[in-house]
């Protein structure tokens, strides 16, 4: 049976400011989803991430559906109108455009779907962060799909040995290259080390081009031309078998790397894994967090969820991620906590210039 899971994701409002989000949001959007399920979709799952809700669908109608995007922007509608209501903070923040027009992309909401024929077996595992953006998942993906440090499979399981190919997209520049994981490792890393700009879209089997995971490249400032709030982003994996185990595919979050996001979208802290309970980013808006929900599909049938990173194995990680906020916050306003200038989502930079125009003279 072919499958598609849509994840799409969006911050129609925050309670209380970008912390959380209230559970009547969540409630509508279950009450529309439910009235779809068994007609336009097969099951979902609401949940969020900080002050984001998160859509997960599965249906058979292909990727970039027009009524499944339709379904996903009037629920948005909706809860907005639940959060403005509330005077939650925020309402509607990722909702971009004043209509619907065939298709959420670019127009706020973050998308990640993929279709593909579902195994008699098939876990798949989505991830979902709060006070990031999308280059986020180059370091784990890379680690995922690319590392035998990390995924043993790749050395040992004949079936992944040939290794994966990743698409990454430059996102500054509107265009893809396609690199093929072992053999150009360096050359992908020039880009990958730079997660401002180049992002992993997917990842695909090298020996059947399989899809392996999927993940949301939205841009709010690129789209909307100002700071809009952080593209806090999802990304799907399907695991096991020919894919990366579970424990592989969770493994990279054991050591949290520094992001970009955090306060007003304009610092680097690190990505902390937690259970969904968890996911109120509040100290100094953050720091950034990763949700993990596992699931194992049956004719589209969502089985689960299972809150992944419930579990005392990733406290070490969580306490890790909490010295190094101490490090990154104990620099304040200076960079490297505060993203270089030319990243910043907010400054204040040209009205600052503007008032000391006449005062900066050449250096003799
Ligand atoms: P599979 O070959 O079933 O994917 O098993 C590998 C595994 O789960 C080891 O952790
Ligand atoms: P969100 O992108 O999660 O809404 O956060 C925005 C922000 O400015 C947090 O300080
Ligand atoms: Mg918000
Ligand atoms: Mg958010």
């Amino acid at each position: 049976m072919r499958i598609t899971l849509s994840v799409i994701k969006a911050d129609v409002g925050g309670y209380v400011g970008h912390s959380s989000m209230h559970e009547a949001l969540m409630e509508r959007a279950r009450e529309i989803l439910e009235k779809e399920k068994g007609r336009l979709i097969i099951d979902f799952h609401v949940t969020r991430v900080g002050d984001d809700l998160q859509l997960i669908m599965t249906h058979t109608r292909g990727e970039d559906n027009e009524e499944v995007h339709r379904l996903a922007w009037d629920i948005f509608e909706e809860c907005t109108k639940v959060a403005k209501e509330m005077k939650l903070y925020g309402a509607g923040q990722d909702l971009l455009a004043d209509a619907f027009s065939g298709n959420v992309r670019g127009m706020g909401p973050g998308v990640a779907e993929m279709s593909f024929e579902e195994r008699p077996s098939e876990p798949v595992i989505i991830f979902m962060a709060d006070k990031t953006s999308a280059g986020a998942w180059n370091l784990p993906l890379y680690r995922i799909f690319a590392d035998p440090f990390n995924t043993i499979g790749l050395v040992i399981a004949e079936n992944m040995h040939t290794g994966f190919s990743f698409e990454v997209h430059d996102v500054k520049e509107g265009k893809k290259i396609i690199f093929n994981a072992p053999e150009e490792i360096y050359d992908m890393l020039v880009f990958l080390g730079a997660p401002t700009r180049y992002m992993i879209k997917a990842v695909y089997h090298r020996e059947n081009g399989d899809i392996a995971a999927v993940a949301s490249t939205q841009r709010l400032a690129l789209v909307a031309g100002r700071y809009v709030g952080k593209d806090d982003p999802v990304c799907i994996v399907r695991t096991q078998g020919h894919f990366p185990a579970v424990g592989e595919v969770l493994e990279p979050f054991t050591k949290p790397h520094l992001v970009e996001g955090w306060m007003r979208g304009s610092h680097y802290g690190p990505l902390m894994p937690v259970p969904v309970r968890d996911a109120n980013p509040s100290r100094f808006d953050g720091p950034p967090r990763v949700i993990a929900l596992g699931f194992q599909l049956s004719d589209g049938k969502l089985i689960g969820p299972r809150d992944m990173f419930d579990d005392p194995a990733f406290d070490e990680a969580r306490r890790v991620a909490n010295i190094l906020a101490d490090i990154m916050r104990s620099h304040g306003p200076f960079e490297p906590h505060r993203l270089p200038l030319e990243e910043m989502e907010y400054t204040t930079m040209p009205q600052v210039m503007k008032k000391l125009e006449g005062r900066f003279s050449p250096i003799e």
